[in-house]
């Protein structure tokens, strides 16, 4: 098996990435994330997904290339230049585009919960975590990124980092698999 071949990488992936480029965007996530984001997303036909942190869309390109037709997605992000990249390449009916702080957003949210979060920003990770993983159902996803030393990491994430997996590895209502791979990734399951 060669992990480095992915056969299908989403057509909007090179313009979004030049896009981001050109905004000196440099937090996009690599294409294995991306191709697990699809799996899941596939995996859950009609399902809810929320995206905190869209960036300029380039995980959400992979997430709607797995979704079905009666799959949604809300996508959360706070830089308007960035959200307009992902509003442009990735149009469609299915997906919902919210310019909001992240913190406000997941305190106000009050509608169904989702099948798959991906929590792609401090807001729905390092931070209002608990108010995050309750809107999971049961049997959902929620899944996270970078989480091997990054170089641009600041000073203290590493400690913050060691806190929230021990955090994660403790709690009886999670089921979840750390994988070594990619930027470090956590799969949990909402019991
Ligand atoms: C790691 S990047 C997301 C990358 C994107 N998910 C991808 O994989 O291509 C984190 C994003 O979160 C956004 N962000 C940071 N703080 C935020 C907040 N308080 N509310 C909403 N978005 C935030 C940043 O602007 C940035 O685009």
């Amino acid at each position: 098996m060669e992990d480095t071949v992915l056969t299908d990488i989403p057509v909007s992936y090179i313009s979004i990435l030049q896009a981001t480029a050109a905004l000196s965007f440099n937090m996009n996530s690599d294409l294995y994330t991306g191709s697990l984001l699809k799996t899941l997303a596939a995996s859950k036909p009609g399902s809810r997904i929320l995206e905190l942190g869209t960036g300029g869309g380039l995980s959400t390109s992979w997430i709607l290339a797995g979704m079905d037709e009666r799959s949604r997605l809300v996508t959360v992000e706070n830089n308007a230049a960035l959200l307009d990249i992902a509003k442009v390449q990735l149009a469609d009916h299915r997906i919902e585009f919210v310019l909001a702080d992240g913190y406000e957003w997941l305190k106000n949210y009050q509608g169904e919960k989702f099948d798959l979060i991906f929590a792609d920003a401090m807001p729905g990770k390092y931070d209002l975590f608990e108010e995050t993983i309750t809107l999971v159902r049961s049997g959902g996803f929620y899944l996270i990124d970078d989480m091997l030393p990054q170089p641009n990491w600041p000073l203290g994430h590493a400690e913050k980092v060691r806190k929230f997996v021990l955090n994660l590895e403790t709690r009886k209502d999670l089921v979840l698999t750390k994988m070594n791979w990619s930027t470090g990734i956590i799969l949990v399951v909402k019991k």
